[in-house]
């Protein structure tokens, strides 16, 4: 099976509805324009500078999540462990794809400039309205998985060495031990179409009547769909 064959089952861009929809995927929009510019077709620096704020808004999000749950006095249905779980998944994109790429000296100074903006920024997106920040995560992750599908357009067409996985990966996604840089960016790929599913859910969860049942809803299909 090639690669964009095996894209197909992901699911097309989601309709927007309202302003908040519209801000959170021109945000994306715009962040997807810089980072074609700046990275063009070097797949694997673009994975590791990305992957850098790939960890940012599940550990802002959680975080804040628990700051809400102590000051409403309020269970938070799973979702603080979700969003936590999430920024652990991204820090472990990041742990592979060191492997595979070295991030040069400005990449480094822009991924110190790029966790201040998006903590403090997405931070504060959050806290006014977490609605469009798990908004603007769906988004992002729908371009993750739209960029992930041209890096494996890319090895398909031998423009980017099908080197062996590292460990590390392997071990993680639990690969066979003669898996390739290709096995390991198929597994990453699943992984974002998670977290955008996820975050696209959660933004639904808020505009929900009942919040709390609506949130256990969103924990209670991804248990049976991954139940560990
Ligand atoms: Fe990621
Ligand atoms: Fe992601």
């Amino acid at each position: 099976m090639n690669a964009v064959a095996e894209a197909d089952p992901l699911e097309p861009h989601r309709a927007l509805s309202g302003p908040r929809d519209v801000f959170a995927f021109r945000f994306t929009k715009l962040l997807r324009f810089f980072a074609d510019a700046f990275f063009s077709g070097r797949y694997g620096h673009r994975a590791i500078v990305l992957e850098t704020v790939a960890g940012v808004p599940g550990m802002v999000g959680g975080m804040l999540q628990h700051f809400r749950s102590l000051r409403r006095m309020e269970d938070d249905e799973g979702w603080i462990r979700l969003l936590l779980d999430e920024a652990e998944n991204e820090r472990m994109h990041l742990m592979t794809f060191i492997e595979i790429a070295r991030p040069n000296l400005f990449e480094r100074v822009l991924v110190l400039l790029a966790q201040g903006a998006f903590f403090f920024g997405y931070g504060f997106i959050y806290l006014v309205s977490p609605i469009t920040a798990h908004r603007i995560i769906g988004f992002f992750e729908e371009e993750a998985v739209y960029s992930y599908t041209q890096y494996l357009k890319k090895i398909d067409d031998g423009e980017v060495e099908n080197v062996p996985a590292p460990r590390i990966a392997i071990d993680y996604w639990k690969l066979p031990g003669d898996a390739r840089l290709r096995d390991v960016v198929l597994a990453v790929r699943e992984d974002e179409a998670g977290h955008r599913d996820v975050n696209h859910a959660l933004a639904d969860a808020y505009l929900k009547e009942n919040r709390p049942a609506a949130r256990k809803e969103v924990i209670n299909a991804l248990r049976a769909a991954d139940p560990v």
